[in-house]
């Protein structure tokens, strides 16, 4: 085998032999990307969330035997992780591109005893999801590139079943929520915006660009769970092959509007957009629901292990509350308190608008977010009224 520093590490309820970080370091930091095999402890709370997810639905769905593609898989620490954390899993694809990587993904599942379960491949992601799909399919396939999902979104919902789960990671967060707009309309087909609710507007844009695929094939998609978790956004979508149904996914596209002077925000349906509009908008978007309610209170809740990480625990909290609140972009406390002279911190402005009868919630979108269905206009006068 190729040499070069490695360690051994534990994550979830397996150890895997991965690049020694600490020889990989830029500045005064680990770099995954200068390792010879990716391999990003941070991103152990996407896995974690992935399993709570995965079993989610297998309940939610009442799945069994269920399997996974997972063809970008570095290490083979998620692939290696689903085939021995998953309720009732039967069979892991598990691919890379690379000989080191592909090296290392065969060692780690021999390693945990799982050769029955993960069967290894060395090729492209989208020939790896084309032989999938040429095969019947899997129930999960998860993208989890450097950067964007775009080149690998047709070929994985070609790979997922009807009625399966596809799960997209995407790193490129900057170009989703608007710091490089024209790369977004390049990659993405859609003009994002800095509005303060810029994260969702990206988040909206990612599922956008499934929900286009899909449509483009008549399917249709439905968002279980989205979220943001610093570097990266996540989505994981059910898949459903029927024209009815993609029919109903286009009416979960349009656009983001925000009006700065009154803080007014929401959504304009319409796919291509509406020409009575004058408008600032972003989009075009998804503007459907980003959650499940129902999954995520009774099957997502339920899926998180003790022995996943505090951030990961916290972070399936977040996603519960925010579930349950309306779909409209979520707000700043610094527009609320913006003729104040101070910023009111989230909690005295969550209790200021539950005391007016209001429904709201924290976003897990931004320190300083929250969702409500409250008139922001008002709210930011009974601030200033109560501050008196
Ligand atoms: C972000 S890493 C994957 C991390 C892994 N999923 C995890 O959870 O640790 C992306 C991987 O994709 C591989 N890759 C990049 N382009 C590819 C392609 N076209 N086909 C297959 N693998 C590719 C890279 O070698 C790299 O190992």
């Amino acid at each position: 085998m190729d040499d070069y520093p490695k360690t051994e590490v534990r994550e979830g309820l397996v150890s895997v032999i991965v690049p020694d970080l600490t020889k990989y370091v830029v500045g005064n930091r680990p770099e995954p990307a200068h390792a010879p095999v990716f391999y990003n402890p941070r991103m152990e709370v996407n896995r974690s969330l992935s399993i709570a997810i995965i079993n989610g639905y297998t309940s939610y769905l009442n799945k069994s035997g269920i399997t996974v593609c997972e063809p970008l898989s570095g290490t083979g620490v998620r692939a290696v992780r689903y085939a021995k954390e998953l309720n009732d899993v039967s069979r892991v694809v598990a691919n890379d591109i690379s000989e080191k990587a592909y090296e290392l993904i065969r060692l780690n599942v021999s390693k945990n005893g799982l050769s029955d379960v993960v069967t290894a491949y060395k090729d492209d992601a989208n020939n790896i999801l084309l032989r999938v799909a040429r095969e019947g399919g899997c129930d999960i396939v998860d993208i989890d590139p450097f950067g964007s999902p775009q080149p690998f979104i047709e070929n994985s919902l070609r790979a997922v079943k009807d009625g399966g789960l596809l799960c997209v990671t995407a790193t490129d967060v900057g170009v989703l929520a608007g710091k490089y707009p024209l790369k977004c309309v390049r990659r993405y087909g859609s003009l994002p915006q800095k509005f303060p609710f810029r994260f969702e507007v990206g988040i909206r844009i990612l599922i956008y660009l499934i929900a286009r695929y899909a449509l483009s094939m008549d399917y249709g998609i439905q968002p279980l769970v989205s979220f943001l978790d610093g570097h990266y956004y996540r989505v994981c979508a059910l898949v459903i092959k029927d024209r009815a149904y993609a029919v109903e996914t286009l009416r979960n596209l349009g656009y983001a509007y925000y009006r700065p002077r009154t803080l007014a925000r929401g959504f304009i349906q319409g796919f291509p957009l509406p020409d009575t509009v004058r408008l600032r908008l972003a989009g075009p978007l998804w503007i459907g629901r980003l959650w499940d309610p129902e999954f995520i209170t009774n099957y997502l809740v339920r899926n998180a292990r003790d022995y996943f990480s505090d951030r990961a625990k916290e972070l399936i909290e977040l996603i519960r509350d925010e579930s349950l609140a309306p779909n409209v972009p979520y707000a700043l406390t610094t527009e609320v308190s913006r003729d104040l002279g101070r910023e009111l911190p989230v909690k005295d402005v969550i209790n200021i608008i539950g005391k007016l009868g209001y429904q709201v919630s924290r976003s897990h979108f931004h320190i300083k977010g929250f969702r409500t269905d409250a008139d922001l206009a008002r709210v930011k006068d009974v601030i200033m009224e109560i501050s008196k």
